[in-house]
């Protein structure tokens, strides 16, 4: 049983790449893909991070592999493709996750450097990625890409307008690439997470933000890594062979449409 505590057996032995994985829901669902017995690789940019996750995932018994690679590199991806296609060997699942950087600027202060920061890291980063692994799902002419949205993208407010833009951005940009490859065996779906409690925006929220913005989610709670990792499995695996092209609210109820 995996950490989510759900077997998908179709999902051992394949090869599974995760951008942002050196931390946070990137990590996260590294492990729960290990736990299914999937080779991992991780990309994002911290070194040391990266060898860490990569060190958990071969103690669970799995080939591993940690790659710096800033996703808004065309060339750093393609780097990375190689070696993983070298030592794990074909890739069947595409998590495209690294991204962030919503917190809220009001648009009046938002500058023009940061705008396009943002959209690079969370929009055109997802389409590099996209770019650097589709080729080698469409040879084999199977494969699932889960790209990482947000409630952002879905309802305004809570975040810049950048982020919001450039998470909607990523939602058609997965069901433009859904439909055009829906013929070649390869499925692609997006994740929009509500407000999930990571390091990184646990350190950003004190408590009693924490307690407000769960109380903003219907089912009453921040979500945990855990939540978005078992939406990627789902989404990776056989168990979703019939649904491309679509956006998985894993919010709490907050976005119901
Ligand atoms: N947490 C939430 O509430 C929430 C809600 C909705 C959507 N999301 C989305 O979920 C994804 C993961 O968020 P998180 O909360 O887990 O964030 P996090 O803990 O800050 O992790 C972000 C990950 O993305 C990587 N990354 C960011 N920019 C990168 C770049 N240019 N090149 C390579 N790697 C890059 C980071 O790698 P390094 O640290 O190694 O550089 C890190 O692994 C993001 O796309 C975020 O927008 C998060």
């Amino acid at each position: 049983m995996g950490v989510v505590g759900v077997r998908y057996s179709d999902l051992t032995g394949k090869v599974v790449v995760i951008t942002g994985g050196s931390r946070g829901i990137g990590a996260e669902t590294a492990r729960a893909f290990a736990h299914q017995g999937a080779a991992v690789a991780v990309l994002g940019r911290d070194r040391a991070a990266l060898d860490a996750v990569a060190d958990d995932l071969r103690a669970l018994g799995v080939g591993a592999l940690g790659l710096v690679a800033d996703s808004t590199d065309a060339a750093a991806l393609a780097t990375a493709a190689e070696r993983i296609g070298r030592e794990l060997g074909p890739v069947d699942v595409l998590a495209a996750f690294a991204g962030g950087d919503g917190y809220p600027v009001p648009t009046v202060r938002e500058t023009e450097e940061h705008w396009r920061s943002v959209l690079d890291g969370d929009l055109t980063a997802t389409f590099l990625t996209v770019r650097a692994f589709l080729p080698g799902l469409l040879e084999r002419g199977r494969g699932s890409i889960v790209t990482m949205a947000s409630t952002a993208g879905r309802l305004p407010g809570g975040s810049s307008a950048a982020y919001a833009v450039a998470k909607a951005g990523v939602l058609m940009f997965t069901r433009h690439l859904a439909l055009e490859v829906a013929g070649q065996g390869v499925r692609v779906n997006a994740i929009a997470p509500g407000a999930v409690r990571t390091e990184r925006t646990a350190g950003r929220m004190p408590p009693e933000v924490q307690a407000a913005v769960a109380a903003a989610h219907p089912l009453g709670r921040l979500g945990e890594p855990a939540d978005i990792a078992s939406a990627a499995l789902f989404l990776a695996s056989e168990a979703s062979a019939w649904i491309t092209g679509q956006t998985l609210d894993v919010s709490g109820g907050r976005v119901i449409v």
